[in-house]
């Protein structure tokens, strides 16, 4: 009711109360214990459910930490979002939206259901098959030059070099017949150029990339900064590809939830399954947030929870 209030008489307490918020955001939500640690990929279901970090990196290069901002999980499906600003700037706008398409399922994330019922269309790139469909858009003759060009593009987004985390690619792999399966799928309709195992292999190593929520903060604040990476300056997409990546986050980002989330918060934004949120505020920045207990959607629920607060404090609300 305070923070409602606030807003309505306009007092918004605006962008230079950054860290005061990020903390405030950190210490209202902390002890909240709802929700649940994926495991349905083994490695990821001995996280500590008690993490949380609550980052802002804004357009400026400023960059505020609370909690358990340096730990790093998996960057899980929040890779989704940045490889497809890397394909789309490759590409270009028509050629990827013909071939992924840009509308919500409103189906989890990871349906067969979706594909089959477009006739091998994968929808959006948000989802596992239109993930699976960009993937395999990323240049390269073989699967390891198209992972080097996703590892290293990331790591541009991130302003430092991003690193496989081995176990959960390991545990992933053992454990990922749905992808295959997915992947398979949009092979039989024409949908994926390549060998499907290969392309499920660069796709699930981009998904165990170690990041943490400063990390996911900058590559965030990249998008808001029109593809200039806030903090080492070095440009990596362009402004319009900034802008396609952030109206597909808007429609499909938080999957079939991606509606509530918009009226709620109002922010183009990614969440994975180890627990990481990233939404972004255009022109001004990014929050990060990490916390590893997931709603049914699979999105973190201290993270969203945080997210919102900050949203309505800062005024970030697109509408
Ligand atoms: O393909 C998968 O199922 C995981 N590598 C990523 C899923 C994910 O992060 C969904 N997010 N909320």
């Amino acid at each position: 009711a305070e923070v409602r209030q606030e807003v309505a008489t306009g007092s918004l307490p605006g962008w230079d109360r950054v860290e005061e918020l990020a903390r405030a955001a950190h210490a209202r939500y902390r002890d909240l214990d709802d929700g649940a640690v994926a495991d349905y990929i083994p490695a990821l279901a001995d996280a500590d459910p008690a993490l949380f970090a609550v980052c802002v990196a804004e357009t400026d290069g400023s960059v505020h930490a609370v909690g358990d901002a340096g730990v790093e999980f998996s960057v899980q499906s929040i890779s989704k979002a940045f490889v497809y600003a890397l394909v789309c700037e490759q590409l270009g706008h028509e050629a990827v939206r013909e071939r992924v398409g840009v509308n919500n399922t409103g189906l989890p994330f990871n349906s067969v259901v979706a594909v089959e019922l477009q006739q091998g269309h994968p929808m959006n790139p948000m989802v596992n098959a239109g993930a699976l469909a960009t993937t395999a858009l990323v240049p390269g003759a073989t699967p390891q030059e198209r992972w080097e060009h996703v590892r290293e593009g990331l790591s541009r987004f991130a302003g430092r070099e991003l690193v496989l985390d081995e176990e959960v690619h390991r545990s992933e792999s053992a454990t990922n017949a749905r992808n295959q399966a997915i992947a398979r799928l949009l092979q039989s309709y024409g949908r994926i150029d390549h060998e499907p195992a290969g392309v499920v292999d660069v796709y699930t190593r981009q998904c165990a990339l170690r990041v943490d929520a400063r990390d996911i903060a900058v590559m965030g604040a990249t998008l808001a900064d029109g593809g200039v990476n806030p903090v080492t300056r070095e440009r990596v997409v362009s402004e319009d590809v900034c802008r396609d990546t952030l109206a597909v986050l808007a429609s499909t980002g938080m999957y079939e939830r991606s509606g509530d989330w918009l009226f709620e918060i109002g922010l183009p934004a990614k969440s994975g399954v180890a627990g990481g949120i990233v939404a972004v505020a255009p022109g001004k920045g990014a929050i990060g947030t990490f916390s590893p207990r997931l709603d049914a959607a699979g999105n973190s629920v201290r993270g969203q929870r945080a997210t919102a607060y900050l949203s309505r404090t800062l005024g970030l609300n697109l509408f």
